[in-house]
């Protein structure tokens, strides 16, 4: 969760699918959108993450159309992996340095 002035403005969270796979969701008000924030706590949740030895790779789902949220993901690395009818597939490998076979 992330606050404001002591104020609830926004939530990120990391879900356990598999051992080695994990899923994401975020919002924040849209009064404190713009300012780098769900960036920051989903770094955050990525490098949390990333410190689970376990942990290969995280999903996510974008309904088409909306770009704040591709934008964000973009910006934290996520690639688009697959389309369907409502919305576009995101993937972010947390192996550095290793040979990702993964499709
Ligand atoms: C998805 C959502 C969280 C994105 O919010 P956001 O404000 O665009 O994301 P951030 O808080 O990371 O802010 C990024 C913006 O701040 C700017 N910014 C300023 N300082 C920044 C910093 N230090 N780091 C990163 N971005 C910064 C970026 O340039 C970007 O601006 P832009 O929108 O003009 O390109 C928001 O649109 C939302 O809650 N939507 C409704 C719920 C939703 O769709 N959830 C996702 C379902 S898949």
């Amino acid at each position: 969760m992330y606050f404001f002035d002591a104020r609830l403005v926004g939530r990120a969270d990391l879900i356990g699918v598999e051992p080695a796979r994990f899923s994401i969701g975020y919002w924040l008000a849209e009064a404190h959108t713009g300012r780098g924030i769900a960036t920051a706590a989903l770094d955050a949740l990525i490098d949390f993450a990333r410190s689970n030895s376990d942990a290969a790779e995280i999903y996510t789902g974008v309904t088409h159309g909306n770009r704040a949220s591709e934008a964000l993901l973009v910006r934290l690395g996520f690639e688009p992996t697959d389309t369907f009818d409502s919305y576009t597939r995101f993937r972010l490998s947390l192996r550095r340095g290793m040979i990702d076979c993964a499709t």
